[in-house]
């Protein structure tokens, strides 16, 4: 079976600084890097949609230091990779509260998802100011006003839930991979993870490669998804 939607936790941009001697903002600055090669691997190996964890809800009690700087890394990004991205028609979309994000940074994430609105090859979907749990409770509090205004009938079923949440327009998560030794969900996904495959892995996210994400791949392609049926 192949992949087509690939979600990643970018974890220990700070350990891997820190075990070199360097601030945690420099972990972050490289971090920036690997998610361009990243997304060009996961373009060049036919997946639809990467999904990225970039800065969660819980993010914001980090040190205000901290927060200004990951809050800067989408202008870094998009100013250094998004021709490359554009060339290789690669989509940019976003998932998270838009609404709470620094005004300059929300308007270049806005300004990459209009520039490459158009672009037919891989999605290349940010989790920004994202919380699985607030999305779940805001796709019930959506159904709650399709169910008052006489939309729909107080009616849903569990194949149907998927419309209310910020991944509606994607096709269902294949496979999530987590770096640097977690083995933690830390609100990611939560809902869309039901059937997904799981990859813990130790290297920290300044090293994942190419590789990594094949070898993730593999990994995946060789286990037996049986969806909570039996192998036929
Ligand atoms: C976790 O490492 C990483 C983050 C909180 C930030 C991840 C963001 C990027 C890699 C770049 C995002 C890029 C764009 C374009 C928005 P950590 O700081 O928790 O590491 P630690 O667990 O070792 O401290």
């Amino acid at each position: 079976m192949s992949v087509r939607h690939v979600a990643i936790i970018m974890d220990g941009n700070g350990r891997w600084a820190k075990a070199r001697g360097k601030v945690r903002t420099e972990g972050h600055f490289r971090g920036v890097e690997v998610v361009r090669d990243a997304a060009i691997a996961a373009n060049d190996l036919g997946i639809e949609v990467l999904t990225l964890y970039a800065f969660s809800t819980e993010n914001w009690k980090r040190s205000a230091e901290e927060v200004g700087y990951l809050m800067k890394l989408p202008a870094v990004f998009f100013s250094r990779f998004l021709k490359e991205l554009m060339e290789k028609n690669i989509r940019i979309a976003m998932i998270g509260e838009m609404d709470q994000i620094p005004a300059e940074t929300a308007k270049i994430l806005q300004s990459a998802m209009d520039e490459t609105r158009n672009n037919t090859g891989m999605v290349l979907n940010f989790a920004m100011n994202y919380g699985s749990q607030r999305e779940i409770v805001l796709a019930a509090r959506k159904y709650a006003e399709d169910v008052k205004n006489g939309v729909r009938e107080n009616d849903l079923e569990v194949n149907q839930f998927d419309q209310y949440l910020m991944t509606s327009e994607f096709p269902p998560l294949d496979l999530m991979i987590r770096t640097s030794g977690e083995c933690r969900i830390s609100n990611f996904l939560l809902w869309q993870l039901a059937y997904a495959e799981l990859e813990f892995i130790d290297l920290p996210w300044p090293e994942f490669t190419k590789e990594t994400l094949k070898e993730c791949i593999e990994q995946f392609e060789s286990r037996d998804r049986r969806f909570g049926g039996v192998k036929s």
